[in-house]
């Protein structure tokens, strides 16, 4: 069921449990809603035909309606919109509230691509790289303008802000290739502000964080030069994050 009104619907694939709530509500929505106006357009057919005007002396009678029908027809829509509500706000408030064994990525917006930071380093551009079944949240800001970070297999978009940090986070449940898009327009190149979203198996990840992360350690043993200041390690696997991110 799910899977036919994805297709029908022409909804990208669902690449975590948020994305199959979020389109479990728009299903909700869609029907209910096709139903509703299939429902008028059907009373609204019959009621031509049925109350139609027969001769010129016709009048229309004076309808008094009962408090039942009132009660109906505005309770009826307003209970829907009131359970739609019900089902969509708890999905907003686990979407603001990142779990807290989450994994950090800082994500930077810049005209015209996606930078990424794993805190400790590596740092990649237009390629995000995460753990499957494992929750990521990202921090993210712009370096310039306002760009809009978009996964729609996620089903999550989050405006990058020059100045400031906004967050939101997901857990990706099996491997894959995922799009990443820019959704704030944001100059000539807006529309190839393009990213990748590679969600690896979570061995797979670890080991190429480890082979990342002594990569770095081995740029960093090469560093001191005889005579030169001994810098502590920190400082080198910063301006190591530094080149990599130029
Ligand atoms: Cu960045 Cu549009």
């Amino acid at each position: 069921m799910n899977e036919l009104l994805r297709r029908l619907l022409f909804l990208p694939e669902q690449a975590s449990e948020h994305a199959r709530q979020v389109d479990a509500l728009h299903y909700f929505v869609i029907l209910t809603t096709m139903i509703g106006a299939a429902g008028v357009f059907l009373a609204a057919t019959w009621f031509f035909v049925r109350y139609r005007r027969r001769s010129d002396r016709d009048t229309t009678p004076q309808v008094e309606p009962k408090a039942i029908h009132e009660i109906l027809f505005i309770g009826g829509p307003l209970a829907l919109f009131v359970l739609w509500f019900a089902i969509g706000f708890p999905q907003y408030v686990s979407l603001s509230l990142p779990p807290a064994d989450a994994m950090d990525v800082y994500v930077q917006g810049k005209k015209w691509m996606w930078k990424f930071a794993y805190p400790g380093g590596p740092n990649a551009i237009d390629t995000l790289r995460v753990p499957a079944g494992r929750p990521v949240r990202l921090l993210i800001t712009s370096r310039d303008v306002i760009h809009s970070f978009y996964v729609p297999a996620l089903r999550i978009k989050m405006d990058a802000l020059p100045g400031r940090y906004t967050q939101t986070w997901f857990n990706a449940s099996r491997p894959g290739r995922y799009e990443i898009f820019c959704a704030e327009y944001c100059g000539l190149s807006h529309s190839s502000m393009l990213g990748e979203l590679v969600v690896m198996p979570a061995e797979d990840f670890d080991a190429w964080m480890t082979r990342q992360r002594s990569g770095l350690a081995a740029a960093q043993d090469a560093a001191p030069v005889p005579g030169e200041r001994v810098r502590p390690a920190s400082s080198v696997v910063e301006e190591g994050r530094r080149v990599a991110a130029e």
